[in-house]
């Protein structure tokens, strides 16, 4: 089984990282195949609308963004991390999204079918704040792209009132959960 990791924070190592690494653990550890993608590390425009995608339902703009279809492509298994920015995802994550569009038209407007097999997707989120309602806002966000690219949104995590880089490691329960997001999910 192949595991694709994003994580969507700009902070190297912050508390999404982490928790996504404790995921990633879980799922080398039972016998999967592992990439991580850190987006801030990529150059990737956002999405121009300039209509390229319209009739093909691929995007036209050559980029990073070529490495990010490709991974997504081969995977079996996508677990997307991004930390509570302003109520929604940060930039990094949501210009990937965007640039989904391609995607959103082959499905819903070419009725393109995609021949992968099954993807299952898992959102893993941190805000500083108790705010639930931003939470919810961000996941909405992700099921509508997890859609998008027909991967099965199968769950997701959330921590609230953790804010200083590392900050995370003092919970646990919440490393605990995040491992074990990776062993269950995933099977050899
Ligand atoms: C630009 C910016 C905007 C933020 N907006 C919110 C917000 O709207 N709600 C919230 O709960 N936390 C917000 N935070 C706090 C982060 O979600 C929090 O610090 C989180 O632990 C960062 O995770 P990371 O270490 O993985 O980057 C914001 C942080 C930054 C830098």
């Amino acid at each position: 089984m192949r595991v694709l990791g994003i994580a969507g924070s700009p902070r190297r190592n912050g508390n999404t990282e982490i928790l996504l690494d404790e995921a990633l653990r879980g799922e080398k550890e039972s016998g999967c195949d592992v990439t991580k993608l850190i987006l801030n590390e990529l150059e990737i425009l956002p999405c121009q609308e300039c209509g390229g995608c319209d009739e093909i339902g691929i995007c036209v703009v050559k980029d990073d963004m070529r490495k990010v279809f490709e991974e997504i492509e081969r995977a079996n298994f996508i677990v997307l991390s991004s930390p509570i920015f302003f109520g929604s995802l940060t930039a990094q994550a949501k210009v990937v999204i965007d640039r989904f569009q391609g995607w959103w038209i082959a499905k819903y407007i070419l009725k393109k079918m995609r021949d992968e097999g099954q993807k299952s997707g898992f959102f893993i989120c941190v805000g500083g704040q108790e705010r639930p309602d931003f939470f919810n806002n961000a996941r909405m966000i992700v099921k509508n792209f997890f859609a998008t690219a027909s991967i099965k949104y199968v769950g997701d995590l959330y921590y609230p009132g953790i804010n200083k880089k590392g900050e995370i490691k003092k919970c646990s329960a919440a490393l605990k959960e995040s491992f074990n997001v990776g062993k269950s999910f995933c099977k050899e």
